[in-house]
């Protein structure tokens, strides 16, 4: 597969303000480039410890520091690059074919992330060499 991390940018969300706070909207095909079938969150992460560490064959997936910061690795078995995600306002979306790897949480961090397809097992590669050959590499 031929995705390339140039591919995962980080995209402007909106954010409507006012005094009593901020509030940004997400819409499936409006301002993310897909239909979203799931939302999780990763949140009460200890301190040093990294999520993350896999690739997908077929998932659109957007991550959002919705609170606090961490870092996200992405490798697309040729070139590598880190992107830190600190603001709830932008959201890095990531295509198929890419391995992550997340890390450096801040205390109390939550990474909200919206994918493009239900929960698949058989959409993983959580083994590098096997994410090689995916990509034919
Ligand atoms: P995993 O994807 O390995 O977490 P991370 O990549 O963030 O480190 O998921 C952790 C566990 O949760 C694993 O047993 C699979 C399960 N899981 C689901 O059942 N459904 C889901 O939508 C997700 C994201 C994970």
């Amino acid at each position: 597969m031929a995705s390339s991390i140039y591919d995962c940018v980080v995209l402007p969300l909106n954010k409507i303000h006012n005094r009593a706070g901020n509030i940004t909207i997400i819409e499936g095909q409006e301002n993310v480039p897909f239909d979203i079938k799931r939302i999780y969150y990763l949140y009460d992460i200890p301190g040093g410890e990294a999520r993350g560490g896999h690739a997908h064959k077929a998932l659109y997936q957007i991550i959002v520091a919705a609170s606090g910061a961490f870092d996200v690795l992405l490798d697309d078995g040729v070139n590598k690059k880190v992107v830190t995600l600190n603001r709830p306002d932008y959201g890095l979306f990531i295509v198929p074919g890419i391995w992550r790897e997340l890390y450096e949480f801040s205390s109390g961090a939550i990474c909200l992330v919206l994918a493009s397809e239900k929960y698949d097992a058989v959409d993983y590669m959580r083994d590098y060499p096997e994410f090689l050959n995916f990509k034919k590499i």
